[in-house]
């Protein structure tokens, strides 16, 4: 049964191409493991946007597992850790309360970063 976790997520930020970037650190209280991994997300933006701070920049377009727009990569894997599913179909129920959660783009030649 799905229940809320707390959890802290490490995020790459970027302001643009050629900034430096560094990982920041956030407390999320009371995320539903029922909550798709970039609802978690929205949920993070949320809370920056009410601290007066820059929510962070991704990709995603059908949250459906169809268009391949979400690539992030989740504790050092693309996708996260579960095997041939996208950033999207990845649920928080495959994170435990107290969990730390790595979040960084995907870096390729091919996909420059643009922000965050
Ligand atoms: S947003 Fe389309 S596959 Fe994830």
């Amino acid at each position: 049964m799905d229940k809320n976790i707390n959890i802290t997520v490490r995020v790459w930020r970027q302001k643009g191409p050629k900034e430096k970037g560094r990982f920041e650190t956030y407390s999320l209280k009371e995320v539903s493991q029922s909550a798709s991994f970039l609802e978690m997300m929205d949920i993070l933006n949320e809370q920056l946007i009410a601290e007066g701070k820059d929510p962070i920049a991704y990709d995603h377009d059908c949250r459906e597992g169809i268009c391949g727009m979400c690539s992030l990569y989740i504790n050092g894997h693309p996708h996260g850790p579960d095997d041939s599913i996208t950033t999207c179909q990845l649920h928080m129920r495959r994170f435990d309360d107290g969990d730390t959660i790595t979040v960084e783009p995907w870096r390729s030649a091919g996909f420059p970063i643009i922000r965050d």
